[in-house]
């Protein structure tokens, strides 16, 4: 089945089509085109992402990244639908009527998101119905009025086109993006989230069944990053900033100096987590110096980076122990970091237990992954569809 997907759940704006495959026991996704456009350097001013801005953003670039996409893949052979959009048929009244009759709907659907509508009324007139099988849309979690832009497009497109739309969760995105770089999934799995807004353990008895086993109680890890990232002077977002001082500091012998940080929840029963306060340590640390020179910089950002990872080891070797799991999947944004993918790698030869991570490519938010969870989703006994998608915040499992 091919799949377009649309992400814009927080501040990447992202649209794949991608081919995906599902049988018995295995699923292979195979990636046709990736279109991402990264709001990063837009929210860089405000420290973080603004909600308001991320939906105007959004609503800017879908239509540009869309049409790239349909410039490739809406002339071949494209499905017969219920309009053709042969230039030669534009004469004709009927359908002429009906298109002015979609036109109208989609006018209504698209009445929030400022100028999306003429621009998709354009694309939709200028390109033939391209060969798709079903949209796949982020209906959460995230930034509600981020969400709303990318389901309010997927419905016009749905429409158009006579494609159904389904609405996908935004964390399952991020485990099932293992896919797309693996055709298996070994359950029962234990899959560890870390993005931005997420830090939880979820056990999977299949690919329908997710529990919750742990989760942060606070910041996610994502988020730590930034926020310290911040205390140092480094830019929104500050993950890959912190890994890359880290990096050094580990390469060039410096280490974490004279900067020691606590290993926060290690002595806890459960599996949660905690990051506020090796945050507020280091904010503490940060304080002890009148002035932050490079060197400092990268002490801290090393000792904050092993402190994450020895708390992450340790929560899940705890949680391996716990039951007989076949596989461990690690995904979500920060899993792009280097670092953390070793020492993860070390942990799973360790426990004699496969590895699932994404590429690198496919770890931050991307639309890709929500096309490999829009498929498993439409095996679903009552999956979300067409109009009932709605944006949902908070959407659970
Ligand atoms: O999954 P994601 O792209 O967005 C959310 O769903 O939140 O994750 C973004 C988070 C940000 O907090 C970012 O700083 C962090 O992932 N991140 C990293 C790295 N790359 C991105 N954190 C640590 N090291 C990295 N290399
Ligand atoms: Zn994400």
């Amino acid at each position: 089945m091919r799949i377009l997907s649309i992400e814009t759940s927080c501040d990447e704006t992202a649209i794949a089509l991608v081919e995906v495959e599902i049988s018995n026991s295995s699923i292979h996704a195979k990636t046709m085109q990736v279109e991402l456009f990264s709001q990063i350097d837009i929210h860089k001013e405000f420290g973080g992402v603004f909600p308001i801005v991320a939906k105007r953003e959004h609503a800017i670039h879908l239509p540009i990244l869309l049409d790239r996409i349909l410039e490739r893949h809406s002339h071949e052979g494209g499905n017969p639908g219920v309009l053709s959009l042969d230039p030669r048929l534009r004469g004709d009244d009927t359908l002429r009527e009906q298109d002015d009759i979609l036109f109208g709907k989609i006018e209504t659907i698209l009445q929030r998101e400022s100028g999306l509508f003429e621009k998709t009324k354009t694309l939709l007139e200028k390109y033939s119905i391209p060969n798709i099988d079903m949209i796949a849309v982020t209906a959460g979690p995230g930034l509600e009025p981020a969400l709303w832009v990318g389901i309010s497009f997927a419905k016009a497109l749905s429409l158009y086109w006579n494609i159904p739309v389904i609405g996908t969760n935004h964390m399952k995105g991020h485990i099932f993006s293992v896919l797309l770089n693996q055709t298996q999934i070994e359950f029962p799995s234990l899959a560890f989230l870390m993005s931005g807004g997420h830090t939880e353990l979820v056990e999977l008895n299949s690919i329908s069944e997710f529990k919750i086993i742990g989760k942060t109680k606070d910041d996610a890890i994502g988020e730590s990053y930034d926020k310290v990232a911040r205390m140092i002077g480094l830019e929104y977002p500050g993950g890959p900033k912190i890994a890359e001082l880290a990096s050094q500091a580990r390469h060039s012998g410096l280490g974490s100096g004279p900067i020691t940080l606590p290993r926060p929840m290690l002595h806890s029963p459960d599996l949660d987590f905690s990051f506020s306060g090796l945050k507020t340590a280091v904010l503490y640390k940060t304080r002890e110096f009148e002035f932050l020179d490079d060197t400092i910089k990268l002490h801290i950002a090393h000792e904050f980076e092993q402190a994450v990872a020895d708390v992450i080891l340790y929560k899940l070797k705890k949680a391996l122990a716990q039951k007989n799991y076949k596989s461990l999947i690690v995904s979500g944004g920060v899993i792009a970091n280097s670092y953390l993918r070793e020492r993860l790698k070390a942990l799973a030869h360790d426990q004699d237990i496969p590895l699932l991570l994404p590429q690198v490519s496919d770890s931050t938010d991307n639309a890709q992954m929500i096309a490999v969870a829009g498929a498993i989703e439409s095996l679903a006994e009552k999956p979300l569809i067409n109009k009932d998608i709605r944006a949902q915040g908070n959407l659970q499992y």
